[in-house]
């Protein structure tokens, strides 16, 4: 099968290469899945570039031999592990292949097993691409806005980068669930991010939310483009704040180093400082599906990239700008 492997760390375009691998094989609990499409996440640059570097010490001084990325997946059943009872071959998935995001059998390929714990039926109606671009941002912004945040109907939430993968998602599930939504983003996307569910939106190449006098119940930050402090400066009494970012930059922590300082100022009790995983199970798969099939959510997606193209794909995640999500599709 056709899979994009990558040997080294480096330019997405430079180190990811499309080659003949060997099909793999479900075991017990697991899935063998024909992939539709995939996207790009954080995880991935992160595992393609090795930056920041001190990620390798988790992922390895150089990634394993013929390493497949990406984890977002949708598709089609194709055949099932020892014990998978609820699935059957011909079924339309989606889900991921995450573990910690260094996966060596990943979803950039004709075809991938997952764990059938990570995989629920594709929301009925919805496209592969727009399935498979759900899955990480999704569930992050529903875990953060839903579970961590716990925003209810009145709630003042402030999206820092709504205009990106997560934002886009976490702006259209708390104004579901009834938030007051304020999104920070560039001012191409403006429009996009009311249209989206915001009732305000502000450029942050015009305002600095953190210096303005609007004060939020809740702030999920998916940037870290200022201090912590400053940022929690904006919350309103009793506020929670919920760092969310690998950061934009480079180097040996990249942006792990704002995440510790955001630790610090919850640990000294200066804010409410809440971490917020992305869990990938079925329940959350179920629930973000039920938004997807309902309506009340949709995946944006700013392009879709062909399996070919992956390494171009994964340089324009780098980029930060990305309108929504990256996809990557994989022809039948
Ligand atoms: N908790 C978890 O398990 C988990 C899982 C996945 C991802 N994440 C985190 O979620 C974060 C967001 O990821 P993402 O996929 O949505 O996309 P991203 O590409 O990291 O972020 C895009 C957003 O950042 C904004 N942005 C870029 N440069 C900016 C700047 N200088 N100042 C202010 N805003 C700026 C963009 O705005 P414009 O384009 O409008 O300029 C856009 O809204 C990542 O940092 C990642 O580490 C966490």
């Amino acid at each position: 099968m056709r899979a994009v492997v990558q040997e080294r760390y480096g330019p997405p375009e430079q180190v990811l290469r499309v080659k003949q691998i060997e099909r793999p094989v479900p075991g017990p609990g697991a899935v063998l899945v024909r992939v539709r499409a995939s996207s790009v996440n954080t995880p991935d640059w992160a595992a393609v570039t090795g930056v920041p570097y001190v990620l390798r010490l988790q992922a390895g001084l150089r990634p394993p031999a013929d390493a497949v990325r990406g984890s977002d997946l949708s598709g089609v059943v194709e055949e099932v592990g020892e014990g998978v009872t609820d699935l059957r071959p011909g079924d339309e998935v989606f889900g991921s292949v995450w573990d910690d995001g260094f996966t060596s059998a990943g979803a950039f390929a004709e075809y991938t097993v997952a764990p059938v714990e990570r995989l629920v039926a594709k929301p009925p109606g919805i496209g592969f691409e727009e399935a498979a671009a759900a899955v990480m941002s999704g569930l992050t912004a529903l875990c953060a806005v839903r579970d961590t945040a716990g925003v209810e109907r009145g709630t003042k939430i402030l999206v820092n980068g709504a205009s990106g993968g997560v934002g886009t998602f976490a702006v259209q599930i708390a104004a579901h669930y009834g938030a007051e939504v304020t999104g920070v983003c560039g001012p191409r996307n403006v429009d996009m991010v009311r249209e989206l569910g915001a009732r305000h939106v502000v450029d942050y190449t015009r305002v600095d939310f953190t210096r303005a006098p609007e004060r939020y119940d809740v702030i999920l930050d998916n940037v870290l483009n200022h201090p912590p402090s400053r940022t929690a400066r904006a919350l309103a009494p009793g506020g929670v704040l919920i760092p969310n970012s690998l950061g934009n930059s480079g180097g040996v922590f990249a942006g792990l180093g704002r995440m510790a300082r955001a630790k610090l100022l919850g640990l000294a009790r200066r804010a409410d400082v809440r971490f917020s995983p992305c869990v990938v199970d079925r329940e959350h798969l179920r629930d973000l599906g039920g938004l997807l099939a309902s309506g009340a959510v949709a995946t944006v997606i700013d392009r879709a990239y062909p399996l070919e193209e992956a390494g171009a794909a994964v340089a324009h995640m780098l980029g930060h700008h990305a309108r929504g999500n990256v996809a990557v599709a994989v022809a039948v």
